[in-house]
């Protein structure tokens, strides 16, 4: 799939250190590009992606391209992209890490409120219940193209056993709705869109899409 990817794209393939960095950032790009040539009837290098930092102007920032609203994440083994023809997505997945120090990382992601709730699971399901949080944060800073520069402790979602939702978040005060994605046991994964009114989400395995080859060759 690599000869699918563009200048910019080669050199972030070539710069990542570990193979499995690499495939993720692969798959990205090709679900992305694949799913993009299907809808404009183009082969799949040909289709034209933006990844310009608005920081810093190199090719790490949220993925854009005319005519289609995108979120790409990946996490583990599990790479996704979301899709909207007009209003801005955010997405993300996170494998879930049981060995990771939930209380510390709610120190500077969680609000108060949301840091007395995780305390109410047990430690063993906390990494779960953080995870859950996080992604649901993410997938909305992602959504406003925000992403890290935000404050997580700022933008405060409801608990992990309730439904997603956005319950304050001073650094944007447009519609939001927010949903929990199924994406296996071992991942917690949520999506951001930035539109009020129904929301029907669809979740498409890409696999046939990679496994059968560009659906384009020229
Ligand atoms: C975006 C961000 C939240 C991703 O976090 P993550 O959990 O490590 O990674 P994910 O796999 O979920 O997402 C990665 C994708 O987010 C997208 N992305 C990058 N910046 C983004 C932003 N500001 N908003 C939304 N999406 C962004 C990219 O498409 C990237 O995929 P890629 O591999 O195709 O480049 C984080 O990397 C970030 O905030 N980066 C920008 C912050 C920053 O430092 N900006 C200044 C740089 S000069
Ligand atoms: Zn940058």
């Amino acid at each position: 799939m690599a000869d699918e990817l563009d200048g910019a794209e080669h050199g972030r393939l070539v710069a990542y250190a570990r193979d499995e960095d690499k495939a993720r950032f692969l798959l990205g790009c090709a679900v992305a590009r694949r799913v993009l040539g299907v809808h404009l009837l183009l082969p799949p290098d040909q289709v034209k992606l933006d990844r310009t930092c608005p920081d810093c102007g190199r090719p790490h920032g949220k993925v854009r391209t005319e005519g289609m609203q995108l979120s790409v994440s990946h996490s583990g083994d599990l790479v996704a992209v979301a899709f909207h023809p007009s209003t801005p997505v955010g997405l993300d997945v996170e494998v879930i890490d049981p060995k990771i120090d939930a209380d510390s990382l709610a120190t500077v992601s969680l609000a108060e409120v949301e840091t007395k709730e995780l305390a109410r699971y047990e430690p063993a399901a906390r990494a779960r219940a953080f995870t859950a949080y996080w992604t649901r944060k993410e997938a909305v800073v992602k959504a406003t193209g925000h992403g890290m520069r935000a404050d997580l402790r700022k933008v405060i979602v409801s608990a992990p056993d309730q439904p997603a939702e956005v319950q304050e978040w001073h650094g944007y005060d447009g519609p939001v709705q927010l949903v929990d994605l199924e994406a296996g046991s071992d991942y917690a994964a949520a999506l951001a869109v930035l539109a009020a009114g129904d929301l029907t989400v669809h979740s498409i395995d890409a696999a046939p899409l990679l496994s059968s080859g560009s659906a384009h060759r020229r």
